[in-house]
């Protein structure tokens, strides 16, 4: 064989070798790209990385400080301390004299109810648990309710601020009329599932219109609305995986809530950055994400978790809201969603109805592909409402009639819930309820912007901040005692839900004047507290320290081995 032979033979051969490594060579430097995109789109916090969050969860010890150091954990002198004492004994006493009776069948809960105890342990950071526990108790009963006052077991009122969890949207006496109401308009039908009660229709025919969408399904829950939403947008994607962002809440059904709480693997959710460019372009190149699901109050704290007490260490949660950035945010999400194929789902149990009579689409203008309904819609009874396109929703395939999609549920379109929502969302169509709805910033902004100047006046370290009925309040100086405050509002007369006043829920029949009584109560709680000694402060006592102590803390009862080198 000669030279020139050899040639033609082996270059063919070369050039299909190269081309060939060529072709892998991209392959994976596209797969890296790819996978570098998601990775520069999960926030860097622990809340951004969910299974390194659960992994961090496992490693943090239980510890409680005793008596001596409860008071004293900030470092603060015996003069402030001896304050402190006197003001949290006074707290113990007025409660105990107010409201024993409440006190004790609280009590008598707590070891069986395992929502109660769960919800009592983590009111306050964990250290502190132990000892507030044995001598702080406060009652969580109430039988009574009026305006937007509720009254304990002793006969003591209290300004209500749970919004009970977000379904008093319009206060407690519209809901129980909606209720008696409805009752007289089924009451003679029964728990009859199956066959519809006529009632349904015209609630379908409202929240097509308020949702500007086609179809409509009835679930039991806001959770079991979300899961739906997400099984429908996988069933007609045809792709995986889901997209949340860090941070935000959509109940909890563990395809959803995959950081810190839920315990399955998920291999199907991405976590991503709020308002990023990041998370965008994630969105435009990934071909397996079926949809974006968007609770739309996550503008008032964008990446962070529901804002609780049980997590206030130090002076470090903040929070603000810009309107408008946030709606330019979720137009950019809207238009990248619809060039690729993406649903895009607003979890609206929690927004719909409250930021306007058409929820966070109208106030942000942003019509989604599905849409989550719950709380308040069922008009004081339990519900879970799905809304959705006639692509999105359809349940079998036309060309594949054994490839279904299938949901159920007994009480699904129960009559007396349908009967519930169809007195809410009848009145709420009135015009005294359509003004509320349209002075609702104003109003909100105004009472919030009053108190924080009230607050600031007073030289108080608390501030509000709002997204219209919706606040949580943050804290301006350093300190690791926070959470009392709830303590000091109960004693005044306010009521939070368990998760204190990292949020409290306004309903829309405060008076001007019961917002004077609320303002009174706010700013006496706070300056009872500073004096008291709680809000202390020295030069070394900084969000940062109270972290670094808080870690060696972790570090002691971890590795007792160490604690002779990580004193105070
Ligand atoms: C945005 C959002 N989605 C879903 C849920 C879950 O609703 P439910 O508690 O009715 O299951 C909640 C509840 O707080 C919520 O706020």
């Amino acid at each position: 064989m000669n030279q020139s032979n050899v040639c033609t033979q082996l270059y063919p051969t070369t050039l299909i070798g190269s081309v060939f490594l060529a072709v892998i060579v991209l392959l994976i430097g596209y797969k890296v790209w790819v996978r570098l995109q998601l990775s520069r789109a999960k926030h860097p916090s622990l809340s951004g990385h969910a299974k390194m969050s659960r992994r961090m969860a496992k490693l943090i010890p239980y510890f409680s400080y005793d008596e001596q150091m409860f008071f004293v954990s900030d470092g603060a002198p015996e003069s402030i301390v001896a304050l402190r004492k006197i003001g949290f004994q006074r707290l113990q006493d007025d409660f105990q004299t107010k409201s024993p009776k409440s006190i004790s069948f609280s009590q008598s809960l707590d070891d069986s109810i395992s929502d109660a105890h769960f919800t009592n342990a983590y009111r306050v950071p964990f250290p502190f648990r132990e000892y507030v526990r044995e001598h702080l108790k406060m009652g969580a009963v109430a039988d009574t309710t009026s305006g937007v006052q509720i009254k304990d077991l002793d006969g003591q009122w209290s300004y209500d601020l749970t919004g009970a969890y977000g379904v008093n949207v319009f206060g407690y006496d519209f809901y129980k009329t909606c209720m008696a109401n409805a009752w007289e308009k089924v009451k003679d039908f029964g728990p009859v599932l199956g066959p519809y009660h006529p009632i349904i229709r015209d609630n379908v025919e409202r929240l097509k219109a308020i949702s500007g969408l086609d179809e409509v399904s009835f679930h039991m829950s806001g959770t079991e609305a979300v899961m739906q939403a997400v099984s429908m947008a996988r069933y007609h994607t045809g792709k995986t995986h889901l997209v949340k962002f860090c941070g935000a809440y959509h109940g909890w059904w563990d395809g959803v809530h995959t950081g810190v709480g839920g315990h399955r693997e998920t291999n199907d959710v991405y976590m991503l950055k709020d308002q990023s460019d990041d998370t965008l372009r994630v969105l435009n190149s990934r071909k397996d994400i079926a949809c974006v699901l968007i609770n739309p109050l996550q503008g008032l704290h964008p990446n962070a978790n529901a804002p609780s007490d049980g997590a206030l260490i130090n002076s470090g949660r903040s929070a603000h809201f810009n309107r408008q950035a946030y709606t330019t945010w979720l137009q950019q999400v809207r238009e990248v969603c619809t060039r690729k194929n993406i649903a895009l789902i607003f979890d609206e149990v929690f927004t719909g109805f409250r930021l306007a009579h058409r929820g966070a689409q109208a106030y942000y203008q942003v019509q989604a592909d599905l849409v989550t309904y719950g709380k308040t819609l069922g008009g004081g009874m339990p519900v879970g409402v799905l809304c959705g396109t006639h692509a999105l929703m359809k349940r079998y395939k036309d060309d594949q009639p054994v490839n279904i999609s299938f949901a159920r549920g007994t009480f699904n379109s129960h009559p007396y819930v349908l009967a519930c929502m169809d007195e809410f969302l009848r009145r709420i169509e009135q015009e005294e309820y359509q003004q509320i709805y349209k002075n609702l910033d104003t109003i909100w902004g105004s009472r919030v912007a009053e108190l924080n100047h009230r607050l600031e006046q007073a030289e108080l370290p608390v501030h509000i901040e709002n997204l219209s009925s919706i606040w949580t309040i943050s804290y301006t100086k350093p300190s690791r005692y926070n959470w009392l405050y709830q303590y000091y509002l109960r004693n005044e007369g306010i009521v939070l839900s368990w998760v204190g006043t990292g949020r409290i829920i306004m309903s829309f029949n405060f008076s001007d004047e019961d917002f004077e009584a609320v303002m009174k109560r706010f700013v006496d709680a706070a300056k009872q507290m500073q004096t008291d000694g709680w809000w202390w402060q020295s030069s070394s006592l900084t969000n940062k320290s109270i972290k670094k102590r808080m870690t060696r803390d972790i570090l002691r009862t971890h590795f007792p081995v160490l604690r002779r080198w990580l004193r105070d």
